[in-house]
């Protein structure tokens, strides 16, 4: 198959084309490069370097004619998202429409958009973890709600113009090329400052809990999505709660980091606890996550342990 995939010189972008790539497909990527980096898109794969926002998209689909486009370029910090929300909307919701309307005119036969379970649901009802699909969508931030705003945009498109789509909602992902300014990136920040022997500082009390999901996971449901799961939208997660000490714990044993973290303030906005029920990826998309916590947080450690040189 011929698959665009935007955001992929990004950090889960980028594995997602590996992934296609090791399969055979050809593959090209539309990355403006706000966050992204060249670096991270293998040679051989065409790079269009262009805006999802901008009229030059529309050359970028009748040169490539792709069958299947896998949307992940977003504005994806919660922060950043606050501070400029406009800005968040136009990338998220009005970027995303102009990838659906030249997906629509070309005849793509299958849009895989990069939802965030993480962001939309908000701060749960604990006796609702893990979350299902069904839970209450209420997002803190400018982000969650620009993330889930698409997503109304493909039903329309599915209906109106018979262009199909799958939906992942990611949990908090983890792993190899993540970015450390990027949100959620706590263990890539842990991983980097151990590997580094700098002092960690964990944001609260360490209680916290969220849904680590490994990166490799997930662009093995964007293999998955190319045959299934036509009109779903499922959650990407463990299902399992880990809590922030427990990150530091296991990241600063695989590490041998003695030195014990500090605590500084609570993040204003961030949810206490999460995790997402991945039921549903695995009957609609054959879907579960494969990789252990720990074995995960390891390969997670000798990637940054060799970006720092350590
Ligand atoms: N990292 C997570 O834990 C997580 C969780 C839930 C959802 N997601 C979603 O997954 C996707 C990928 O996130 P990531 O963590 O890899 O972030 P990332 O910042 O590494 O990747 C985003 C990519 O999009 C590109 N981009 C941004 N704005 C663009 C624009 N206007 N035009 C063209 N390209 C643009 C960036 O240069 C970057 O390469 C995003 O859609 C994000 O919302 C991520």
């Amino acid at each position: 198959m011929r698959i665009l995939v935007t955001g992929g010189a990004g950090f889960i972008g980028s594995h997602v084309v590996d992934r296609y790539l090791a399969l055979g497909h050809e593959v090209a990527v539309v990355d403006n490069l706000v966050t992204g980096s060249r670096a991270n898109v293998p040679a051989g794969v065409k790079l269009y370097t262009v805006d999802i926002r901008d009229a030059a998209l529309e050359g970028v689909f009748t040169d490539f004619r792709p069958n299947v486009v896998n949307h992940h370029a977003a504005q994806a910090n919660v922060p950043a998202s606050v501070a400029d929300p406009v800005y968040d909307a136009s990338v998220n919701v009005l970027g995303g429409l102009n990838l659906l309307k030249q997906s629509a005119q070309v005849g793509v036969s299958k849009f895989i958009y990069a939802s965030s379970g993480g962001a939309m649901y908000g701060e749960p009802d604990p006796a609702c973890i893990p979350l299902a699909e069904d839970a209450p969508v209420r997002p803190l931030s400018p982000y969650g709600a620009s993330k889930q705003a698409l997503e109304a945009w493909l039903g329309v498109y599915q209906r109106t113009f018979g262009l199909e789509y799958s939906v992942v909602r990611y949990a908090n992902v983890y792993g190899p090329r993540q970015g450390i300014r990027e949100e959620g990136a706590v263990i890539a920040v842990f991983a980097t400052r151990m590997a580094a022997g700098q002092p960690v500082t964990i944001d609260g009390t360490g209680q916290q809990s969220r849904d680590f999901v490994y990166v490799g996971d997930c662009a093995d449901a964007s293999v998955a999505a190319l045959q299934r799961g036509a009109g779903a939208a499922v959650n990407i997660g463990t299902g399992i709660e880990t809590t922030i000490q427990e990150i530091f714990d296991l990241l600063a044993e695989i590490a041998g980091y003695s030195r014990p973290p500090s605590y500084g303030q609570a993040r204003q906005g961030d949810v206490q606890r999460i995790a997402l029920n991945p039921s549903l990826a695995s009957r609609e998309l054959g879907w579960s996550p494969r990789m252990a916590l720990r074995q995960g947080l390891a390969e997670t450690y000798s990637y940054f342990q060799e970006q720092v040189g350590g």
